[in-house]
């Protein structure tokens, strides 16, 4: 293999992520800002976790009191069940106490669990955390960790990215209240997009752009070394089925005509019209905030409209994903057609390559297109949303 593709491999196969505190606080800040009951009187599940550092545990554990938790369940995984392996230690915490196992430590997952006074201290923290072996190795979908999940109210964790559909699945199957972590190409996936169209999931507080910085346990793939730490941005941002303020707030948008005569984009400036897809009844809109005040039809938008979407302003039809958009049929297919790189040049595959992407007439110059006998010639948009505003417009 060569050496690029094994180290995609490695990359593909490494899921250890650690999520920043000022991360977890500012998401987590923004449900307790909407409802400060959101967590009162309520078990907490946090699953996929290393709760010996991890700031998940950190955060929860230091807000027990204040959010007014029943109880906080933190689990790890095995470091020998890790698809990556690092230099395992276990920590002076695991070593020095008399519970220390080891042939357990590296085979056997952790729970902490935090629900008392332990020091006597006077206060429910971090320092009241208990902890022993779990039975298996800590695996989400074990019957040991399932039940741990049937005794939670809510789920909160950066799961595996390597899982992340089987992870959602299983949060699903549950009915749970949720808070995770993702990436935010997998809101196209055909297991989770329904879940946003009928919104049983939606995007979390924080903003989409410029993604997410996790430590990095993989010296090889690090970006920023990081008061110390080497740290990696993924394109990853939150998910969940708890409300936040910012899902109520509508995106200030412009008229048709206004767009076309001041967007900032110049896409959008100076055109006489949007464009009509080729394949769909809709129009592309290519940015967020160029989507017109005053379009009663369909728009096709970027999957980062979901960053700003508020159901009360528009509805979600659908997807440009296969099987997504049943709402909005495409009405052409391009079986017919041949893709062409800039140069003139064939790519080799036939234009069913680019059925059910929203496609545009023309060519911008810039991109694969595809064309048929005829010379029509179009090329595809990247993913979109088909979304239309909630009343009707005048
Ligand atoms: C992306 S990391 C996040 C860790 C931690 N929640 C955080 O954000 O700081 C995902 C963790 O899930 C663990 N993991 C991988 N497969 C798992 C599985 N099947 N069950 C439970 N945990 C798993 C990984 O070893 C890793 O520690």
């Amino acid at each position: 293999m060569p050496n690029s593709k094994l180290s995609n491999a490695k990359k593909a196969k490494n899921d250890e992520f650690y999520t920043q505190y000022h991360d977890i606080e500012k998401e987590i800040s923004a449900y307790i800002e909407y409802n400060p009951d959101v967590f009162r009187g309520k078990t907490v599940l946090l699953p996929c976790d290393d709760p010996e550092w991890s700031n998940f545990t950190k955060f929860f554990a230091q807000n027990f009191e204040r959010f007014g938790l029943k109880k906080l369940i933190s689990t790890s995984y095995a470091a020998d069940s890790k698809n990556y392996k690092s230099s395992y230690q276990p920590t002076l915490f695991e070593k020095r106490d008399q519970k220390y196992d080891k042939n357990k430590t590296t085979k056997n997952g952790k729970i902490f669990t935090l629900t008392r006074d332990k020091t006597g201290d006077g206060k429910v923290d971090v320092n009241d955390l208990e902890w022993q072996y779990l039975i298996g190795d800590g695996d989400f979908r074990s019957s040991e960790i399932k039940k741990l999940c049937d005794e939670s109210d809510i789920i909160i964790t950066n799961p595996p990215f390597s899982l992340f559909r089987v992870f959602l699945a299983w949060i699903v199957e549950a009915n749970k209240q949720f808070v995770i972590i993702g990436n935010k190409n997998c809101v196209t996936y055909k297991e989770v997009f329904p879940l946003i169209k009928k919104n049983k999931m939606w995007s979390g507080r924080t903003e989409w752009s410029g993604g997410l910085w996790f430590e990095t346990k993989n010296p090889d793939d690090v970006d920023k070394i990081i008061n110390g730490l080497n740290m990696k941005n993924v394109s990853s941002v939150w998910f969940t089925n708890i409300d936040h303020g910012r899902r109520h707030e509508h995106i200030p948008l412009m008229t048709i005509s206004d767009n076309l005569k001041y967007s900032k984009h110049k896409e959008i400036k100076g055109k006489k019209m949007y464009e009509k897809y080729d394949n769909y009844d809709a129009i592309e809109v290519p940015f967020t905030d160029a989507i017109p005040s005053d379009y009663s039809g369909v728009m096709g938008v970027p999957i980062t409209f979901l960053d700003k979407y508020s159901p009360e302003q528009f509805n979600i039809l659908g997807a440009t994903q296969r099987g997504c958009h049943d709402e909005v049929p495409d009405t052409k297919k391009y079986d017919d057609y041949w893709e062409v790189k800039q140069n003139g040049q064939k790519t080799g595959s036939s234009g069913g390559k680019t059925n059910e992407n929203a496609n545009l007439i023309g060519n911008d110059g810039k991109k694969n297109y595809f064309t048929n006998k005829d010379g029509r010639v179009i090329q595809s948009a990247y993913q979109r949303i088909f979304i239309k505003h909630k009343k009707k417009t005048t």
